[in-house]
């Protein structure tokens, strides 16, 4: 599959679910490969990505090639039957086709150098989601076993990492230990900085020795680990009385949406039950008030309490 690095241009996933769209205009049946593919899988992308990989039927090569050219794409490459590649007008992203058959049995077949063919069978071919609409992609078995057979640069160590969560997580959630923290097993600096970095948290990530005695000062850390990857954390600062704030929950965007954040909120609070205060400050995001609303809370100016009001100072 294409894919070369060191370059500034990036596909997003708009870019993907308007190539997308043309492709069912023309009815054509695609499987999403190469990198697109992994970030598939997750839902999400995880990284930029130059190109997008398809696997298409051979059929629909040309009035595919006929429709982009039409808008302005460029052929960049054409080694047809193998593959052929084109770039938008701008050069700002490419597709990378590969022609395939069907091989009768819900699989496809494509042709590779030296008279090679690869097979894809129906059970290497899973439904993923990029920017929300779903799509066919190669399941996480394929990719990994496309990924042997060669020195392994930094992205496929980075695809391969987002393979082996999306491999294990939807089938084994029990994988993921939830543990709560005392003096022996607080996560090291260089693992929250880590896991703060992977959520854009900066101003925590300056300062890793701050953030480590932060963790270490609170009153209640819970951790979550996926074989031993620090990939959660939630923490809770309290008198133990009368009040408990949530200080932080924060999950690595490559195992969101796994109920992980859920459990690691309900883990910090549990030995607060009867604590009647418990409160947070977030961000100003829809995914924020939707992910605390599904925990119970609710924004201080509807939480029926009379006319209270929140003031914070920060340097
Ligand atoms: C917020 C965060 C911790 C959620 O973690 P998560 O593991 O993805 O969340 P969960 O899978 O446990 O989801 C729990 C609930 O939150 C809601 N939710 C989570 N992400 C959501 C999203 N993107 N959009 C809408 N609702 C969402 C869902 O309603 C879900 O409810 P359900 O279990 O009934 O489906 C995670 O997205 C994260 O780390 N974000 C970056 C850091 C951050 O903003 N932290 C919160 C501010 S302190």
């Amino acid at each position: 599959m294409g894919s070369r690095e060191g370059t500034l241009v990036s596909t997003t996933d708009k870019d993907v679910a308007e190539l997308l769209t043309i492709l069912d205009e023309l009815g054509a049946t695609v499987v999403v490969a190469g990198g697109w593919g992994i970030d598939a899988l997750l839902g999400h992308p995880s990284r930029a990505h130059r190109d997008l990989d398809l696997l298409i039927d051979e059929e629909y090569v040309t009035p595919l090639v006929d429709d982009l050219t039409a808008r302005g794409w460029l052929v960049a490459a054409d080694l047809r039957p193998i593959r052929i590649e084109l770039s938008d007008a701008t050069g700002s992203q490419f597709v990378d086709l590969h022609p395939a058959r069907t091989d009768g049995a819900g699989g496809w077949r494509q042709s590779g150098p030296d008279d090679e063919t690869y097979h894809y069978a129906a059970d290497a071919l899973v439904t993923g989601h990029i920017a929300g609409r779903e799509v066919t992609c190669l399941a996480p078995g394929k990719q990994i076993e496309l990924h042997q057979g060669y020195a392994p640069r930094p992205v496929d160590h980075h695809d391969l990492s987002v393979l082996n969560l999306v491999d294990m997580l939807p089938a084994d959630p029990d994988q993921v230990d939830i543990e709560v923290c005392d003096g022996s097993n607080l996560p090291t600096a260089p693992e929250l900085v880590d896991l703060y970095g992977s959520v854009g948290w900066s101003a925590y990530t300056r300062e890793p020795e701050t953030l480590r005695a932060a963790v270490a000062g609170s009153a209640r850390v819970v951790t979550a680990r996926l074989h031993g990857r620090l990939v959660g954390l939630a923490r809770v600062i309290s008198d133990g009385a009368t009040i408990c704030y949530l200080q932080d929950v924060l999950v690595h965007p490559d195992v969101q949406g796994h109920g992980l954040g859920r459990q690691l909120v309900v883990e910090a609070f549990a030995p607060y039950d009867k604590v009647r205060q418990k409160v947070l400050i977030t961000d100003d995001e829809p995914r924020q008030r939707a992910f605390y609303q599904s925990l119970g809370f609710s924004e201080l100016r509807e939480s029926g309490e009379g006319t209270l009001r929140g003031f914070v100072r920060f340097s």
